[in-house]
């Protein structure tokens, strides 16, 4: 962004300009427009070119994944199984029966050599709680093989009209191996704005250059709810 690292370096703000072009150098960014609001199955299937007929992942920008102190991060996890497997895969995690009609909810059998691990029958996308096969709820990150792209192409609008990843998943499912990996993570869903007002604050919590200030706000904040924060 050569008009923000101008601006800031402009301001005295050389460090933070350095951060902006970090980033920059760091990874390449490809993207493209989505020309209608057809949905997630949709928005990938524009990405078959770049996937360039190799397994990709996929991470929805709305999932936040934290997982416990000394387990490897979300993604790690989901491509080590992939490796084991060599199949698609979809992170899960159990969700209360009220909340299974927000997500795609699966339901399979546990492979013998892991219980985490589940071999899918049938996905569903957004059931209501007495339709739900499970409550074991897709948590917004996937490994797949290239193969997904020819279910998208013939998936017809389901759930909202859109073109469902869910739908194209199930077709996927009865034509090769897709499996489930109901992984060592919490999630933060920040399309709901209490969830996304936890996750913030947890993890600046945690950070060492706001944790101990925003600490003492909130424990302020809480203690006179009256007394103004700045
Ligand atoms: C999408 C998927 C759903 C998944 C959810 C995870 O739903 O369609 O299967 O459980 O992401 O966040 P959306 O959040 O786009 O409604």
């Amino acid at each position: 962004n050569p008009d923000l690292e101008y601006f800031l370096r402009n301001a005295g703000k050389a460090d933070l300009a350095e951060e902006v072009r970090d980033i920059g150098e760091t990874v390449r960014i490809h993207y493209i427009r989505q020309k209608e609001q057809l949905g997630l199955g949709d928005a990938i299937r524009l990405a078959r070119d770049h996937a360039g007929g190799e397994p990709f992942a996929v991470l929805l920008g709305d999932t936040i994944i934290d997982p416990p102190p000394g387990q490897r991060p979300g993604l790690r996890q989901l491509l080590d199984a992939f490796e084991q497997v060599r199949s698609s895969i979809v992170a899960v995690h159990r969700v209360p029966q009220e909340w299974v009609s927000r997500y795609g909810v699966v339901e399979g059998e546990p492979e013998p050599f892991d219980e985490n691990l589940l071999r899918l029958r049938r996905l569903v996308e957004k059931p209501r709680p007495e339709e739900a096969p499970s409550n074991l709820a897709i948590a917004g990150r996937y490994v797949f093989t290239p193969d997904i792209f020819d279910m998208l192409d013939c998936t017809p609008r389901g759930v909202g009209g859109e073109i469902q990843l869910t739908d194209a998943m199930n077709m996927l499912a009865a034509e090769e191996p897709v499996f489930a990996l109901a992984w060592q993570a919490r999630r933060f869903d920040i399309g709901n704005r209490v969830e996304y007002a936890k996750c913030f604050v947890e993890f600046a919590l945690r950070r060492p250059d706001t944790g101990a200030e925003l600490r003492a706000c909130i424990e302020r904040l809480l203690s006179d709810p009256g007394c103004p924060l700045l």
